[in-house]
């Protein structure tokens, strides 16, 4: 492991995993630059973080002007240097009937999730290329190796980051610039409450799939049975931007990693009924819908 004091943007830093993060490897001694969206939640990062190195900036990676300015401001603030370590962080995730999801929520998604992480990464990666070293971490999850029913859009972007990061890292690799993966499980952060806002238009009574969105809060509970702390992923990303050799891809926590790696075992035919099951999409819980709809028809003459 690498004792040097590093320079590091994470973005998405005003909250979760990213907050944890910027004063976890602030802490460690590290020069951090915590950005986001919300000044108010970054001066309470700032206050939480004194005696460290951290410092914060307004970035929200879907404004190209405010990419801009952040690069500017740490260009100015690191006398042209730039970054070593940049953490692609921010992101959420929308949860809803794939067929329902709005093209406008699934661009939106696509705006923050993909286009986003590449537009911060565009304007902070050619320093690191032209120095010939630097680090790109991108916090991608779990669901973008694995698709579970209702997050295919958001699952989607993630398997966009990994496809991304998967090119970048060999295409940088002449470059010295590392490419890593965070492949975080189930986290308890924001990041729930916030797709069940996102999920909440879609949970219409007479939509068709009614029967499992009533099971959405059940489903939450679970999820937040299972959640453990963002400490495990600061420390995957701490060894990402420290290690000699860093992996292509650090998943955490490790029980995670096990459940997603027996799914993926499975032939996809028992994978797809178990999730099935597990998520309540089997014909009997829609057999009510089924009904009604082939009642309609034969009223039609079809
Ligand atoms: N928690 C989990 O279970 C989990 C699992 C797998 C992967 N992940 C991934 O981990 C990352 C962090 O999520 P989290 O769990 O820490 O959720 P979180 O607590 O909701 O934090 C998400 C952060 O992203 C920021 N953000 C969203 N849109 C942004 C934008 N356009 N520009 C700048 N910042 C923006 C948010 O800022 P605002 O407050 O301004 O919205 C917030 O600081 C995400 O990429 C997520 O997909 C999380």
């Amino acid at each position: 492991m690498s004792k040097k004091s590093l320079t590091i943007l994470i973005t998405g830093a005003t909250s979760g995993i990213g907050r944890h993060a910027a004063l976890h490897l602030a802490h460690l001694g590290h020069r951090v630059f915590a950005t986001g969206r919300n000044p108010a939640a970054l001066e309470l990062l700032k206050t939480d973080a004194r005696d460290t190195r951290l410092e914060t900036l307004v970035l929200d990676v879907t404004d190209p002007a405010s990419v801009a300015g952040a690069k500017a401001s740490v260009d100015a603030r690191t006398g042209g240097h730039g970054l070593d370590v940049l953490v692609n962080n921010a992101g959420y995730g929308v949860l809803g009937p794939t067929e329902m999801i709005s093209d406008e929520d699934m661009r939106a998604q696509y705006e923050t999730n993909v286009f986003g992480l590449m537009a911060v990464t565009r304007a902070f990666l050619p320093q690191m290329r032209e120095r010939g070293a630097g680090r790109i971490i991108n916090v991608s999850s779990l669901g973008g190796r694995f698709t579970l029913p209702l997050f295919g859009v958001y699952n989607s972007t993630k398997y966009a980051v990994e496809s991304l990061s998967d090119a970048l890292r060999v295409e940088l690799r002449p470059f010295g610039v590392q490419v890593s993966l965070i492949e975080p499980g189930v986290i308890d952060t924001g990041f729930t409450d916030r797709s069940m806002i996102e999920a909440s238009k879609y949970r219409r009574a007479d939509s068709p799939y009614a029967p499992v969105l009533d099971r959405a809060e059940d489903m939450r509970k679970f999820s937040d049975k299972t959640a453990v702390g963002p400490r495990c992923i600061s420390r995957a990303i701490e060894k990402a931007a420290t290690a000699r050799r860093p992996n292509a891809r650090y998943v955490a926590p490790l029980r995670a990693g096990f459940a997603m790696g027996f799914l993926r075992a499975l032939p996809e035919r028992w994978a797809d009924a178990l999730l099935a099951l597990a998520l309540g999409f089997t014909r009997r819980r829609f057999a009510r819908q089924l009904a009604s709809t082939s009642k309609a028809l034969q009223l039609q003459g079809r």
